[in-house]
């Protein structure tokens, strides 16, 4: 997916302005970032800020390729086998060296670190010109849904944070986080690189952390990702008053994937979830297969529809 052309000048400006602390939302090929240098405190503070994001829920430090990882974390024979799967929308979870200079701040007190390569030159671009790992969530306010274009990043944060502008993202949901200890690796969160992908180049299965498990990501939430409208998941047809997210062949007042492509519908979700939610006080989504990308898409919509008190299992 290309967006529209950056002069090296225009890259090499929000690379310094990174480096002096400023905060720069960027595209990668999952979702769209709000970047900072991840190694100044008071720049990573900024992005909770700016976010309105609870202190305890750690950050996703973006680096531009596997020895800018080395530096920062631990690599265990697994975790390198995992890592020639970057660039890509994978999330390592591994130990941090505490030597090496990220700030605390980024991993919100835990000795550990979620790490990985962005599929997406803009963004590697801009990691080589900022000369520093970026800590970057997704560039919404929390809570609320992920932003997939330049212009949601604009609307969310009304022009006080300069956005590198990629076009759409190609993926459209968020990475897929692993812890790897030693050799076990844990799927935290499903995400845009499906787990059968990760247990086939890995040679055996992935498991899944149990809600209320021993490892678990902070960002597990129960309700996250939450449009305004009321979401109602897994429906047959739209009842009075309903917009209808379709999938397949339930048509709708939009439609995830006429063809019924999950990869298509997880590029699609946040975006049409936007449009529908600026439409409608309810929307109903179609049932979508949960194998493959349907494992993140399904767990990002029972997010969106869970009630907006009800805040955490796992932590
Ligand atoms: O695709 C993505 O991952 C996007 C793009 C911008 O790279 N980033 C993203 O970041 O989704 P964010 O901050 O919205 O989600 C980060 C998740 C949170 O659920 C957090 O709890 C988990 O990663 N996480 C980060 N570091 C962790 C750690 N050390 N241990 C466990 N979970 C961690
Ligand atoms: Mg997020």
């Amino acid at each position: 997916m290309t967006g529209p052309k950056h002069s090296r000048s225009e890259i090499e400006q929000l690379g310094a302005l990174l480096r002096a602390g400023k905060l720069v939302a960027f595209p990668t090929e999952t979702v769209y970032g709000l970047g900072a240098d991840a190694t100044n405190s008071d720049a990573v503070l900024g992005i909770y800020e700016t976010k309105g994001r609870p202190r305890f829920n750690p950050l996703i430090v973006h680096v531009a390729d596997l020895e800018m990882a080395e530096h920062h974390v631990v690599f265990t024979p697994t975790a390198r086998r995992l890592a020639t799967l970057w660039p890509g929308p994978l999330t390592l979870v591994l130990e941090r060296r505490p030597e090496a200079g990220l700030s605390d701040i980024v991993s919100a007190g835990l000795d550990t670190v979620g790490i990985r390569v962005p599929d997406h030159e803009l963004a590697l671009a801009l990691i080589r010109a900022a000369g520093r790992p970026l800590a970057a969530p997704s560039a919404n306010p929390s809570g609320r849904l992920s932003p997939t274009t330049a212009a949601q990043v604009v609307e969310a944060f009304g022009g006080r944070v300069p956005v590198l502008d990629g076009g759409p993202c190609a993926a459209g949901v968020e990475s897929t986080i692993v812890a790897v200890t030693g050799d076990i690796v844990t799927q935290l969160r499903a995400g845009a690189l499906p787990r059968e992908t990760i247990a086939a180049h890995l040679g055996r299965p992935v498991a899944v952390a149990r809600p209320g498990g021993p490892i678990t990501a902070p960002g597990m939430l129960v309700s996250h990702y939450a449009p305004r409208a009321r979401l109602r998941i897994d429906a047959e047809a739209a009842e009075p008053g309903e917009a209808y997210l379709g999938f397949g062949t339930r048509d709708g007042t939009l439609n995830l994937s006429p063809s019924g492509d999950l990869h298509e519908a997880a590029r699609n979700l946040f975006s049409m979830l936007h449009q529908l939610d600026g439409k409608a006080e309810r929307i109903a989504v179609a049932p979508v297969p949960r194998h493959g990308l349907g494992e993140a898409i399904n767990d990002r919509l029972q997010r969106a529809a869970a009630p907006r008190n009800q805040l955490s299992r796992t932590l």
